[in-house]
């Protein structure tokens, strides 16, 4: 699978012949400039929750491309007030079957609430499990013992975490997420674009290491093969 980082907690999977958007918020991102999300292509685009740092580019580029979001239903609903017409609402444990895989939608400790202040639901993440690997996206959280059903369920190729604590968890909890998920392999995603989330890299793949995992901070823009 091949994952390219747009900045935050956005990032595109290509996998299992699938593109798949994940919280697009680069145009606000001033450290995602150089990203023009209008050649952004994908088939499919997944929202965690509704908080703006998450959603911001997701009306242009579900009408532009036409593809289907995913989300909760409250998160649903508020994108449906604006037009948008090819929706998937899942609650927590809901599944999305399709031919080249699953998307299940799973709880994150957070909160959630749209830019205008109205009902985000529930914070969740995502498992998108593949012939081709599974991928564990978290959302914004913080740990949890309850990160361990996911281990009983799924095997994980990739976790993709937010690391950049404030608004999330830090690295040394993520890093904790990351054994009770049992995968090695820890890309971080929610730090640095904001004061308050700037961190130490050297220090949080060190937290990483320490584990014997593997921490990957990928330059916005850059795509890597996992
Ligand atoms: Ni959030
Ligand atoms: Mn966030």
């Amino acid at each position: 699978m091949k994952i390219t980082y747009y900045g935050h907690a956005s990032f595109l999977m290509e996998i299992a012949g699938q593109k798949i958007l994940v919280d697009p918020f680069i145009s606000p991102n001033p450290n995602a400039a150089h990203i023009n999300i209008d050649e952004i292509q994908c088939d499919l685009i997944l929202v965690s929750h509704g908080h703006g740092d998450h959603i911001a580019d997701v009306m242009s580029i579900a009408k532009r491309l036409g593809v289907t979001v995913v989300s909760n239903p409250e998160v649903i609903g508020w994108f449906q007030k604006q037009g948008l017409e090819k929706v998937q609402y899942l609650n927590f444990g809901g599944t999305f079957r399709n031919a080249w895989g699953d998307v299940k939608y799973t709880p994150a400790l957070h909160s959630s609430s749209m830019p205008d202040g109205s009902y985000g639901g529930n914070p969740g993440g995502f498992v998108i499990n593949t012939p081709e690997g599974t991928v564990f996206y978290s959302g914004d959280t913080c740990l949890s013992y309850d990160f361990k059903l996911i281990a009983e369920e799924f095997k994980i190729d990739l976790a993709i975490l937010p690391i950049g604590d404030t608004f999330t968890m830090g690295a040394k909890e993520a890093s904790k997420l990351a054994q009770f998920v049992q995968c090695n392999k820890v890309m971080g995603v929610h730090y640095d674009t904001f004061p308050a989330i700037v961190i130490d890299h050297a220090k949080a793949k060190a937290e990483f290491s320490s584990n014997g995992q593997e921490l990957y901070l990928l330059e916005i823009g850059e795509s890597r093969d996992f």
